[in-house]
């Protein structure tokens, strides 16, 4: 029998998420907690079997793949930002998904707190991790900005930032940085002209396309909007990775 690491059920405690209402500039109206309970949604029921599958060595479709290599690349360029040896750091995997960055960390040392707002892709990530690093993470249902998951000396969040406006990852970011003492890796989609004519499209037809809107962000206007929540550490773009169907740029706040 498989020892699993420990879960936290959905709901658990008072999230203390701080986040300022921004409904004005989300992609489906609502502010920030309407579009996380959408992709919540999306992750938890929509799409966690194609979520599964994606991240997982089973065959996909050539577009699929396009994303998946420009996501594996991804990945390890953020892990290229934390120490090679992070043995006994506390690391936040902020939105962890089926959990392939978790299980990354824990082979480093990390002691890894994942959390996620879907429980089924919690349930995918909790089966997948290997036996020999299980003791090394746990699952949390729930924000993963939550104040409950308490302090960190690094924090990652792929692809989890995405779907937020620059106002409320700019608070996201401040509410972490104010909990973490090194670095917070993360990544957002950058403004191409592909990724605004797609936007554009997911504005005119909301109903259409039950998956969250990405947010196109530029750099600047990210750190704008983290010095305007109050955090004068430095936001710099790390690289930008471009993979067919796959395109995100990777940020970091330096400590
Ligand atoms: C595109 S997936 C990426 C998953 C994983 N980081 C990876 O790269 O494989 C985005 C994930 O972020 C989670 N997520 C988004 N907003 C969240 C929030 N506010 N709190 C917790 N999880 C969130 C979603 O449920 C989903 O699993």
């Amino acid at each position: 029998m498989r020892a699993h690491p420990s879960t936290t059920a959905p709901g658990a405690g008072k999230p203390d998420v701080g986040l300022p209402s921004d409904s004005r500039r989300s992609p489906g109206g609502g502010g920030y907690e309407a579009t996380r309970s959408r992709v919540e949604t999306y992750f938890d029921r929509t799409a966690a079997g194609t979520w599964a599958q994606l991240t997982s060595d089973a065959p996909v479709s050539r577009i699929r793949a396009t994303v998946r290599a420009g996501r594996d690349r991804m990945r390890a360029t953020i892990l290229s930002r934390l120490p090679e040896d992070l043995s006994g750091a506390r690391v936040l995997d902020a939105g962890c998904g089926a959990g392939q960055m978790t299980q990354d960390l824990a082979r480093r040392g990390a002691r890894v707190v994942a959390v996620d707002v879907s429980p089924a892709l919690l349930d995918v990530a909790r089966e997948r991790m290997p036996e020999s690093l299980a003791g090394r993470a746990s699952f949390h249902a729930g924000d993963m900005l939550s104040s409950e998951w308490g302090r960190f000396d690094h924090v990652v969040a792929m692809d989890s930032l995405i779907y937020y406006t620059a106002a409320e990852v700019g608070a996201a970011l401040a509410g972490l940085a104010r909990r973490t003492d090194g670095r917070i890796v993360f990544t957002a989609a950058p403004r191409t002209a592909l990724l605004m004519a797609m936007w554009g499209a997911g504005r005119l037809f909301p109903k259409s396309d039950r998956s969250p809107t990405m947010v196109p962000q530029t750099r600047p206007g990210l750190a704008r909007a983290l010095s305007r929540a109050g955090c004068e550490r430095e936001l710099r773009e790390v690289a930008r990775i471009n993979s067919g169907f796959y395109i995100s740029s990777c940020l970091e706040v330096a400590p």
